[in-house]
């Protein structure tokens, strides 16, 4: 393939990756969005084998990394369970990572790759070698250790090293002072000792930077890696001198930069003071990491699943709060057959989303499409919280941290602060879920005691069965 063909493909391919971002920011259009994203990266691979920068003796090596580098990602994509895909993507943007530190090195040792640069030019692809490698290992390790977090191998409690934002300064004056003497290094040799130095602070500020990170302010986190991932990538593509690399990685990086935006807003977070760490912590620290029992708070009133088909029945307004536990009891089908069945009794159903509801951004969303849910029943935060006021029954399947009214009136909670599905506000409220554990964030949850809440406890989906049977008995 010519230069000016492959250049052709290259410029098809990127506009083929803005339709699929553009499908993929609503999910009526993100299966075409999908798509687009598929077709873009199948023209890009082939264009780049085809392309008058590999030579022949390369296809093989290509091809053996394909098909090993495919065959792991379709086992992984065929093995990993809906619950387990955020620990996945975060593995995933660990490799991106460690792709763009790899790469800077081979740029850096490689004669050929610095095309025979003097002088300005030489100094530009060093600066490029050193941020991508910099951005690149900050990728890696963040990631590493969110999959840790997200998979419940690391607990989800913030390490607040004392003097952090001292030892965060130290860091960053240490890998410009390398850096200099990185650019000024007169062999290969002399700028590996600072390249390395930098590559090492790079890793711990990674890890740091994770692991000072609450439980609730995961989802800031994971979308602000995605962001690196890009970021990472498009400098990958500054060293390769790979236009479609460039572009690719920028897309990536500022759609991924768009939603750490809006999920601060959603956390009612500053997305500085994330990044600087210590968020989600606040005093006193309950419970680490979700799941651990709570100490029971007050009276909960139990109901049974006839008991709560008996109430949807009479309602004349219903909202259903989704969260994690719905994703993993996969109760999502009932839920949509219940809402027919109540639907055509003539109930109003709706359902109410928040926005770092489940373990990913939209998994709610994704769960609800997969089971047919009507997209205009399905309401964001913003738009349904002043409704529960007017509703008779919220059913709360599975949700936990985004029903908390501690976030409201509890300064001191680790989740102050952040905005919250207010279905307190309904004349009854039933709480699915199995136990009285607490959810992600680790906090104990103070509707489960208000006087016109219920709890059904059990398996959401077993629950959610039996209340199917009971309201078309
Ligand atoms: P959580 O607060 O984690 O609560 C989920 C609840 O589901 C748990 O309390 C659990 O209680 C219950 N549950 C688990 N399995 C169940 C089953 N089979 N049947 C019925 N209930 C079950 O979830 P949420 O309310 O969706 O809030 C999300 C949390 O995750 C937030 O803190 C958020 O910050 C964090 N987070 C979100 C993201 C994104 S991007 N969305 C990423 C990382 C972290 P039992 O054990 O008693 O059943």
């Amino acid at each position: 393939m010519s230069e000016s063909l492959a250049t052709v493909a290259y410029i098809g391919a990127t506009i083929l990756f803005i339709l699929s971002l553009g499908g993929l920011s609503n999910p009526e259009t993100s299966r075409r969005g999908n798509l687009f994203g598929m077709i873009g990266m199948a023209l890009a691979v082939l264009a780049t084998i085809a392309g008058p920068r590999v030579g022949s003796a390369g296809i093989p090596w290509i091809i053996g990394a394909l098909a090993v580098g495919g065959g792991v990602g379709v086992y992984a994509a065929r093995t990993v369970k809906m619950t387990q895909m955020p620990e996945l993507v975060a593995l995933m943007h660990s490799l991106v990572g460690m792709a763009a530190a790899l790469v800077g090195f081979a740029s850096y040792v490689d004669p050929a790759a610095s095309h025979g640069f003097t002088g300005a030019e030489k100094t530009i692809h060093e600066v490029e070698i050193y941020i991508g490698i910099f951005i690149g290992a900050v990728t890696f390790s963040g990631s590493l250790i969110a999959f840790g977090k997200l998979s419940g191998r690391i607990g989800g409690k913030p390490l607040l090293l004392p003097a952090r934002h001292a030892l965060n300064l130290v860091g960053l004056l240490a890998v410009v002072w390398a850096g200099n003497m990185f650019i000024h290094a007169h062999s290969i040799q002399g700028g590996m000792t600072p390249l390395i130095i930098m590559t090492v602070i790079a890793l711990l500020f990674g890890m740091h930077m994770v692991m000072a990170i609450g439980g609730a302010d995961m989802p800031v986190v994971v979308s602000m890696l995605n962001s690196y991932s890009g970021w990472a990538a498009a400098a990958t593509g500054f060293m390769l001198s790979n236009d479609l690399l460039i572009v690719t990685g920028a897309l990536v990086g500022s759609s991924g930069a768009i939603l750490s935006y809006i999920m601060c807003r959603a956390m009612n977070r500053n997305f500085f003071s994330v990044i600087a760490g210590g968020f989600g912590g606040g005093a006193p620290a309950p419970a680490a990491g979700a799941g651990a029992a709570a100490e029971p708070a007050g009276e909960v009133v139990p109901v049974t699943a006839v008991e709560t088909a008996e109430l949807l029945r009479e309602a004349k307004s219903v909202i259903i709060v989704p969260g994690y536990g719905m994703a993993v009891a996969q109760a999502q089908h009932t839920v949509f057959e219940i809402t027919k069945l109540l639907r055509a009794k003539g109930v109003k159903v709706r359902f109410g989303i928040h926005p770092v509801a489940g373990r990913m951004p939209g998994h709610m969303n994704v769960l609800l499409a997969e089971a047919k849910v009507p997209y205009d029943i399905v309401l964001e935060m913003d738009e349904i919280n002043e409704d529960f006021a007017a509703t008779d029954v919220t059913m709360v399947i599975g949700a936990n941290d985004i029903v908390n009214p501690a976030a409201q009136d509890d300064p001191t909670s680790p989740i102050a602060g952040m905005p919250v599905l207010e279905v307190w506000h309904a004349k009854t409220s039933i709480v699915m879920k199995r136990s009285m554990a607490s959810g992600y964030a680790g906090v104990d949850n103070p509707l489960f005691y208000k006087e016109n809440n219920r709890m059904l406890f059990g398996d959401a989906k077993k629950m959610l069965d039996e209340v199917l049977t009971a309201l078309r008995a």
